[in-house]
């Protein structure tokens, strides 16, 4: 049994959560598809807890923190990913802890490979930043050409929107599927939902157990109150991003 998670975007409330129930089922291989850090309030003890992941890849934000580049960004992500490569980068030299958690981000790969399984943050078109969306199954041409991309089953973040899309044109969500999906002949693109700041109206964090059969969405509770007062707390984070995780938007 492995756990996929994603988009933790520096919410250490929700990953402690979420590690603590991976334990209790005694799940030993980690999976993580980007997106560690950007919008919360805890970005370093995020990076320090995902030390011993089997796989760590690079989200659209992580990169955005270690280039600086926030060309797709909105204004208040843009702020996020300023405060965090701020609070990541300055005066590094002479700090190897900060050194150390610097070099994890550089090292994220993008793409994750193992055949049957493709491992992405965004979409195999462009591993970090294209989104697929519910609404896609409407663009046939979008969705053939990413499902031509990969064999088996691709696994996915950078949405937030847990659920799982068929290779015959459908988006099935979790709560369509009991929280279930048994993997079959037909390819799917699963999102894993994230773990830091849900968008499909849950607030409790969001992450997936899998077996190379079958796909279990799991929600987790945590306390949001803690994190969002650390997130108004913080003067370069805007207030809404605490205040969006007290209703999974
Ligand atoms: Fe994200």
């Amino acid at each position: 049994m492995k756990a996929i998670i994603s988009d933790l975007h520096s919410n250490i409330e929700a990953l402690d959560a979420v590690l603590e129930d991976i334990a209790k089922r005694n799940i030993k291989e980690i999976l993580c598809l980007g997106d560690i850090v950007g919008y919360g309030p805890s970005p370093e003890v995020c990076i320090d807890r995902l030390k011993e992941v089997r796989i760590a890849l690079l989200g659209n934000h992580d990169e955005a923190v270690l280039t600086s580049d926030t060309t797709d960004f909105n204004a208040r992500a843009r702020r996020a990913v300023e405060w965090t490569r701020k609070r990541l980068n300055d005066g590094i030299q002479g700090d190897p802890k900060k050194m150390e958690r610097w070099n994890f981000l550089e090292r994220l790969t993008p793409v994750v490979d193992e055949g049957k399984f493709l491992f992405i943050h965004g979409s195999p078109r462009s591993p970090t930043k294209e989104y697929v969306i519910p609404r896609d199954i409407r663009n046939r041409s979008k969705m053939q050409d990413i499902f031509r991309r990969f064999e088996g089953v691709c696994f996915g973040g950078h949405s937030h929107l847990p659920g799982v899309f068929t290779e015959d044109g459908q988006f099935l969500s979790p709560q369509d599927l009991c929280n279930v999906y048994l993997i079959e002949a037909q390819k799917a693109f699963v999102n894993v939902g994230s773990v830091g700041q849900p968008r499909d109206g849950n607030p409790e964090a969001c992450y997936v157990t899998f077996d190379d059969e079958t796909v279990v969405w799991r929600r987790i509770p945590y306390d949001v109150q803690a994190t969002r007062r650390k997130i108004h707390e913080t003067e370069g984070l805007d207030d809404s991003l605490g205040d969006r995780l007290l209703v999974g938007k």
